[in-house]
């Protein structure tokens, strides 16, 4: 096992090797820059060690990431492929030091096809980029993170990133037709086409998508485009509780019969905890808990009749108040409070464990109830807010201000994860297992899965260089 991840050390003569093959402006060994690039969105309170690479890098093309992996298999370096650093797992986080490779200088759009309804893409293209130049053009790029207008393309495929439309529109890798990877020997190669179909092979493409950089590095993606919807309409609907909010989810589909873009939830604390961040009233933070539901369509009629139903429909289950937000400036309020919840739980708190569990929609009041019941019992804090369309919870619990909070909120989180999997839940939904959750792979797969996930890794990296230390715990 050992061997596996015994590594080469980079000394100046790697250096040297890198700045021939990539340029010396592209590569750096300054010590703030490591540490700066050394960890995501995950505290780094979080972890007990310190992790830091020997060497950034910065390829500018698909050949220079061939070049740099060249070096690293001949050497036996790990290379951490690095987007815009927003991740939530310690994706991001070399474990094993060596290089980290950003892909800040790959950021080309290099094509937008309005007859194959694509656009191919760099991986350190900002993704709300590719949404504006498509909404230019009258096209839809559905991927639609939170972090969107920082988070890198390239870190949304390998994370399979989720977000507000995954109900609609599925997750970043079904908007994938296409990857050019470049393979941990250095080898540039593609993985699917421009095509709606394709069963030659198998599907490496959505293979590489979630992979975590543990596979294969994406230096090029083509992604799939859709007519935009010329109109929407957010409603924010105030409740009581939370379990007569997330109750009503359901009903949205089933009685509204249509399915809406996003259904994202709030608890309380949530909305209290963005007030006070953002110094300033926000909608419904009154209620004991609210949902987004946005609604999207192309003539303006159906949709108004649409968001009337839905309307009616949220306080025959139970809503105090619905406001419809239809002009700009409504709409970004009602969503800066719900994009502002991550960034105001970090302000006012360093030391937490941020969730990202998924459970059937049915059994999300029991997720939320036994939340509550755990971090009751330790009187500890919790914010419960996310995509009650795709029941993925982002529950963050606050850890005690005591010494010991590493050990109490692991003891919480394994509470959490045993009902979780007895609801036929897991572990993450859209954030990534990374480095932050690999040591609880164990409790949702079982040992011939995650053995499976190894000889997969091995079979495309066989000198374990690429992204080591992320995903499956090899101690185990
Ligand atoms: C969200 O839903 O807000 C994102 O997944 C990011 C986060 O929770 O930090
Ligand atoms: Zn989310």
């Amino acid at each position: 096992m050992d061997s596996l991840f015994t590594y080469r050390k980079i000394d100046e003569k790697i250096i040297s090797l890198l700045r021939s093959a990539i340029g010396d402006g592209n590569v750096s060994s300054d010590d703030e820059k490591l540490i700066s690039f050394s960890h995501d969105e995950v505290p780094s309170s979080s972890y007990k060690g310190h992790y830091k690479a020997e060497a950034l890098v910065f390829p500018e093309s698909s050949n220079h990431v061939s070049e740099i992996m060249k070096i690293a298999s001949e050497n036996r370096i790990p290379v951490t492929p690095r987007g815009a650093g927003t991740g939530l797992s310690g994706g991001a986080l070399p474990a094993f030091g060596g290089i980290v490779m950003s892909f800040e200088k790959m950021n080309r759009i290099i094509e937008l096809d309005e007859k194959n309804l694509t656009v191919t893409v760099e991986p350190g293209v900002v993704t709300s980029e590719i949404s504006k130049l498509a909404a230019r053009h009258d096209l839809l790029y559905a991927g639609d993170p939170c972090s969107g207008d920082a988070s890198f393309i390239g870190g949304n495929i390998a994370e399979n990133a989720g977000g507000n439309k995954v109900i609609k529109y599925g997750a970043t890798g079904a908007q994938v037709l296409a990857l050019e990877v470049v393979l941990a020997d250095g080898t540039v190669t593609w993985f699917g086409g421009k095509r709606r179909k394709d069963v030659t092979g198998l599907d490496f493409t959505h293979l590489i998508a979630g992979s975590e950089g543990i596979l294969a590095i994406i230096t090029k993606a083509v992604l799939k485009l859709l007519p935009l919807p010329r109109h929407s309409v957010d409603l924010l609907a105030a409740f009581p509780d939370p379990e007569t909010a997330i109750a009503f989810v359901p009903q949205i589909i089933k009685k509204g019969g249509i399915i809406p873009a996003s259904i994202e939830f709030m608890d309380k604390k949530a909305l209290e905890l963005v007030e006070k961040y953002l110094n300033n009233p926000v909608p419904a933070s009154d209620a004991g808990a609210a949902l987004i539901i946005q609604l999207e369509e192309n003539d303006h009629d159906v949709l108004e009749r649409q968001y009337e139903k839905i309307g009616a429909l949220s306080k025959e289950h139970g809503a105090s108040e619905v406001y419809v937000a239809d002009t700009r400036s409504t709409k970004d309020r009602i969503w800066q409070t719900r994009k502002a919840i991550p960034e105001a739980t970090s302000f006012f708190y360093d030391r937490y464990t941020k969730e990202d569990l998924v459970v059937p929609i049915d059994r999300v009041p029991d997720l939320l109830a036994k939340i509550k019941e755990v971090c009751l019992e330790r009187n500890l804090q919790w914010v419960a807010y996310g995509h009650a369309g795709d029941g993925n919870m982002h529950c963050t619990v606050i850890g005690p201000d005591t010494e010991d909070w590493h050990e109490i909120l692991l003891i919480v989180q394994k509470k959490i994860y045993s009902a979780v999997i007895e609801m036929g839940g897991t572990l993450s939904g859209e954030h990534g297992i990374g480095f932050k959750r690999k040591g609880f792979m164990k409790l949702f797969l079982d040992k011939k899965h995650l053995e499976l996930i190894k000889s997969v890794k091995l079979a495309f990296d066989p000198g374990n260089i690429l992204n080591p230390g992320k995903i499956v715990d090899w101690n185990e």
